[in-house]
Parts: C-alpha cells; sequence; structure tokens
C-alpha cells in the first residue's frame, strides 16, 4: 500500500473514534424526538437550519438533528481528516491509492489562471485547450458547417459510451435540451443489447449523422461492440472508409485504440487518467453537452461546478452544503439504520438525474473494505434511486409517507419555471413544499378524530411524519444551476467515503462480471458443443440458450 499519503494516515477505525462514539449517544438522545417537537421549541429553526451558499439554497430543518448534531457530525469530518483529504484531492494528490491517480474533477472546471500541479506537470493549460478544441468543433456543428461526407450537414449526434461515459452525457443533455437547437437531433446508445443502437439509429440519415465515440479506456465491451456496428451502420450507406474522419470522432484517454478503431487522432478529444469515469461530465466526455448548448453555456456550467467545489474547499463543515449532505447520510444510514435515499426532482428535464446519481454515488461509495483492506464493521453506501415529481407521488410515495422503512429524500426544486404556462410551476412547487411537509409532520390521531374521521379509519390514515427531508431550492435550471449541483453531489458522495475510510474512485467490484462474460461469449458462439465448466445452473442456461436461440 502507498504510504506517505494523506489517505493512509493513521486513522483509529471509525466506531473506536470519540467522535463516532459521542453520536451514538447522542443518537440514543434524540432519535425518538418528533419534528413536531424541534420545530415547536425554535420557531426560527426552517429558516437557521438552512444554507445559502454557491446558488443553492439548502433547507435541512426537516431532519431529524439538532444544532448539536450537526456540531457532532462536523467534529467526526475534522477528526477523519476530512479537511486534509478535500486539500489533497484539490491539489493532485494521488488519492485514488488502489488504482495510483490524482482524482482531479475539480480541476477540469478550474480557472485558466489556476495551477494544478501533477507529477510535476500544471494541467490547466491542458484542460483549457482540450476545450477550446471542443468549442471550435461545437461552434463549426452549431453553424452547419460540418459537413458529412457527401457534402450533407450534420444534423444527428450519436453519443456512444456507458457508465460515467453516457449518464453525464444524457442526463445534461435531458437538463439542458431547452438551450439546444432543436435541429440538431441528439441520441445515445449504452446497452449492448442491440435494441439501443437499432431504436436510436431510426429514421436517422447516415449522409447527416455523426458518431461520438465515448469512452475513457476505448476497451468497454458495450461501447466497442456499438462504435462498431456504428461503422457498418455508416459504411453500409456511405460505401466509402473515407467517410469515417467526417462521421466519427472519439473522446477517450487512450488514442493508440482511437487510431486501431479507425479514427484519426484529429478527431480526437483527450482527457486524463485523473478523471474517473463517473465524475467525467466536466470532461470533453461532456462533448456532446456542449454541441447540445454551445461553448459558452458549458463554460456557465463548469463555472457553476467551480463555485460548488469552492465553496467545499472553503466553507466550515457546518455551513458546507455538499459536506452536510455527506453527513446527513451517515447520520441515517449509520445511526437510524436507512438504507436508502430518494432523488426527487421536481423538474422534468431532470429525469435521468437518479440514474446519474447511482453510478456517482454507488460505485464510489459501494465498498465493504477501508483503504487498508480491513473489512468494515458498518454500513457503507446508500442506495440512491428517484423519479420526478410529482409523477412519483402517485407511485411508490405511499411507501415513503406510510410504509415501514426509513427514506430520507431529497427534494429538488427551481423558483422559476423551464416554461412559464399558466398555472403549472403553482401546482408543481406547491406539490414539493406539500410532500416535505408531509413527511415531516404527519398527520396525528388526534387530528383526524377532530375532523370526524371513523375510529376503525384513523390507524390508516394516520401520517406517522417524522421522514427527514432536504429541499434543495435553485433559481432556474440554467447551466451554471446544473454544474453545482453535479458539483455538490460529487463532494457529498466524497465526504462519505472519507468518513467511511474507503476508497471511492476504484470500482474492482465490476470486473469479475466483464471477465465471466469474456469466457462465455465464445461457449455461445462455439460452432460445435462447448466443453462447460461453470455451475450446473449456468451450464444448464448456456445450453437451453443455444438449443433455442
Ligand atoms: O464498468 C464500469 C466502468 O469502468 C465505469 O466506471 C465507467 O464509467 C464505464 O465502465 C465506462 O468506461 P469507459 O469510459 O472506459 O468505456
Amino acid at each position: 500500500m502507498p504510504t506517505n499519503n494523506t489517505m493512509t494516515e493513521s486513522i483509529k477505525p471509525l466506531k473506536t473514534m470519540t467522535e463516532w462514539k459521542l453520536l451514538e449517544v447522542h443518537h440514543e438522545k434524540i432519535a425518538r424526538r418528533p419534528l413536531r417537537d424541534f420545530f415547536a421549541a425554535d420557531p426560527e429553526r426552517g429558516e437557521k437550519l438552512a444554507i445559502e451558499a454557491a446558488g443553492v439554497y439548502f433547507d435541512y430543518s426537516k431532519h431529524r438533528v439538532s444544532e448539536e448534531t450537526i456540531k457532532l457530525l462536523a467534529d467526526l469530518a475534522e477528526a477523519s481528516g476530512l479537511r486534509e483529504k478535500i486539500e489533497a484531492m484539490f491539489t493532485g494528490e494521488k488519492i485514488n491509492l488502489t488504482e495510483g491517480r490524482a482524482v482531479l474533477h475539480t480541476a477540469l472546471r478550474a480557472p485558466k489562471n489556476a495551477a494544478v500541479v501533477v507529477d510535476g506537470e500544471n494541467v490547466v493549460p491542458h484542460v483549457h485547450a482540450v476545450l477550446e478544441r471542443m468549442a471550435a468543433f461545437a461552434d463549426k456543428l452549431r453553424a452547419a458547417q460540418w459537413k458529412g461526407h457527401t457534402g450533407k450537414t450534420i444534423k444527428n449526434i450519436v453519443n456512444i459510451g456507458i457508465g460515467g461515459s453516457d449518464l453525464g452525457p444524457v442526463m445534461a443533455y435531458e437538463a439542458l435540451k431547452n438551450y439546444s437547437p432543436r435541429w440538431l437531433t441528439f441520441r445515445f446508445v449504452s446497452n449492448v443489447d442491440g435494441t439501443d443502437f437499432a431504436e436510436a439509429v431510426q429514421g436517422l440519415d447516415p449522409e447527416e449523422t455523426l458518431f461520438i465515440v465515448a469512452s475513457k479506456t476505448f476497451t468497454t465491451q458495450e461501447t466497442m461492440a456499438n462504435a462498431e456496428t456504428a461503422r457498418d451502420w455508416a459504411l453500409k450507406a456511405l460505401k466509402d472508409k473515407a467517410a469515417i474522419a467526417r462521421h466519427f470522432v472519439a473522446v477517450s484517454t487512450n488514442a493508440a485504440k482511437v487510431e486501431d478503431f479507425g479514427i484519426d487522432t484529429a478527431n480526437m478529444f483527450g482527457f486524463w487518467d485523473w478523471v474517473g469515469g463517473r465524475y467525467s461530465m466536466c470532461s470533453a466526455i461532456g462533448l456532446s453537452t456542449m454541441i447540445a448548448i454551445g461553448p459558452d453555456n458549458f463554460r456557465q456550467l463548469l463555472a457553476g461546478a467551480h463555485e460548488m467545489d469552492e465553496h467545499y474547499r472553503t466553507a466550515p463543515f457546518e455551513r458546507n452544503i455538499p459536506a452536510l449532505m455527506g453527513l446527513l447520510g451517515i447520520w441515517y444510514n449509520n445511526f437510524f439504520g436507512a438504507q436508502s435515499v430518494a432523488v426527487l426532482p421536481y423538474e422534468q428535464y431532470l429525469k435521468r438525474f437518479p440514474a446519474y446519481l447511482q453510478q456517482l454515488a454507488m460505485e464510489s461509495n459501494g465498498k465493504r473494505v477501508t483503504l487498508d483492506g480491513r473489512p468494515v464493521d458498518y454500513q457503507t453506501s446508500q442506495i440512491y434511486w428517484g423519479e420526478p415529481g410529482t409523477n412519483g407521488q402517485h407511485s411508490f410515495y405511499q411507501l415513503i409517507h406510510q410504509g415501514t422503512k426509513l427514506i430520507p429524500c431529497d427534494f429538488i426544486a427551481f423558483s422559476r419555471p423551464a416554461h412559464k404556462l399558466g398555472r403549472h410551476h403553482d401546482l408543481l412547487m406547491a406539490n414539493v413544499f406539500a410532500q416535505a411537509e408531509a413527511l415531516a409532520f404527519g398527520k396525528t390521531a388526534e387530528e383526524l378524530k377532530a375532523e370526524g374521521v371513523k375510529d376503525w379509519l384513523i390507524p390508516h390514515k394516520t401520517f406517522e411524519g417524522d421522514r427527514p427531508s432536504t429541499t434543495i431550492l435553485l433559481d432556474e435550471l440554467t447551466p451554471a444551476a446544473l454544474g453545482r449541483l453535479v458539483a455538490l453531489y460529487e463532494h457529498a458522495v466524497f465526504t462519505q467515503g472519507m468518513i467511511w475510510q474507503i476508497g471511492p474512485f476504484d470500482q474492482w467490484g465490476v470486473e469479475l462480471g466483464k471477465v465471466l462474460a469474456g469466457r462465455i461469449v465464445p461457449e455461445l458462439e462455439a460452432k460445435t458443443e462447448p466443453d462447460l465448466k461453470h455451475d450446473s445452473s449456468t451450464n444448464a442456461l448456456i445450453r437451453r440458450y443455444r438449443e433455442r436461440r
């Protein structure tokens, strides 16, 4: 294990830390105190337990916490070395220990005059050089000046990628669709299931279509299979290998593999090993986003993220939005035993935000050993899930209100609508405020009785309340606002990883399945009956598939 690293500095096992034990004692004391009580005791709680910073209003008053809880959580963060670890990340220390890499998604949105040194080199000029090349390319496309092989204007952009090379870009495209020129069509292909490709190119003219092959490694099975199918699809119509140069560009860290595939490296936009896949939407992986919203808006997105980066780096933990979000997650996950977090955007354009967050949070913190290899004796990442409001209200909210599970919720909303349409926005906002209120305060048997509800119905109609939620309110869903939100969650995830003493930047857990699939492919494709050496279940499934396909 690498030494002399801020991450490995001797920190006591989490549950033996005084700060952890104090939280356990404190939890015993306040866990059963109703939110109604907290609010009654302090009429200003709703304003006191809210933070406004970096363009985000973060109301955490409807959490089962007192001011003392926040202090104790902040103490835990300090004692865990979070301050030093944030600094280590921002300054390019190789904090991704198992892969020996720096972690510098924050450098992707650093201003031109900043300096972040990795292996003796300032990476910021490289970041801006790529951004400028991306901007020149995006401007050409947006001005209808990028012509296909037969001279037709490119009107369709198809991003091929998976995981971080898909979820961030598709989420950002959907979120900011309203900023994109509608004569350009954007599609996203990720799944190795041929349906995904077939549907993505439905109705597209190959002469007017550009593929962005986005893959950090340029070896990912799904992306390579889709890229090869795209090449066949394009060449079938264009009938000339020279067409690749006008219809394919690549985003990758692996120039050699890009060349092997047949894409000219002049049409490649690079990034670096210090950008993790799920942290890459601010890098060249965001090329589709930049083409959709334009370089100036893309810079706004980066500026919004940078604003949140600076807030995270400098604000005291008790007033630090990402740190608090992470710590509140720990409070419920590790002290109340909550298993999941519902992310509920009251903005239809954010419909892919929960899916994007799933990779960010669960691929980062879904770990079972500490950085020095000890099995953890506490829970790590929560399960993230969610759907936009108000749709979710007519589906799974019943369980959040009256079910047996404790599910802390993140409500995300905007004061100004993307589309001013009659009363729609007031109705939407009334719902988000009402849901947080209902979850927190519920409805008592006494209140129901006073309303004349029959005795036998009272248990069914009672809402216990004390279901915690955060309301995250921004002014408007702009590129900068999206950047702020993304950085907020990135840093909340980092905060949790640091407290849990795990490594949030590797993903060894995805490897085994890839290796086994690689072994099974030739068995499925073999002309003669293969000699199967799996367990009896896998053998039988393979045989049945071969017989029946
Ligand atoms: O399999 C997981 C993963 O490595 C993710 O971490 C990553 O975002 C995704 O695959 C795609 O990887 P690449 O960009 O190298 O194709």
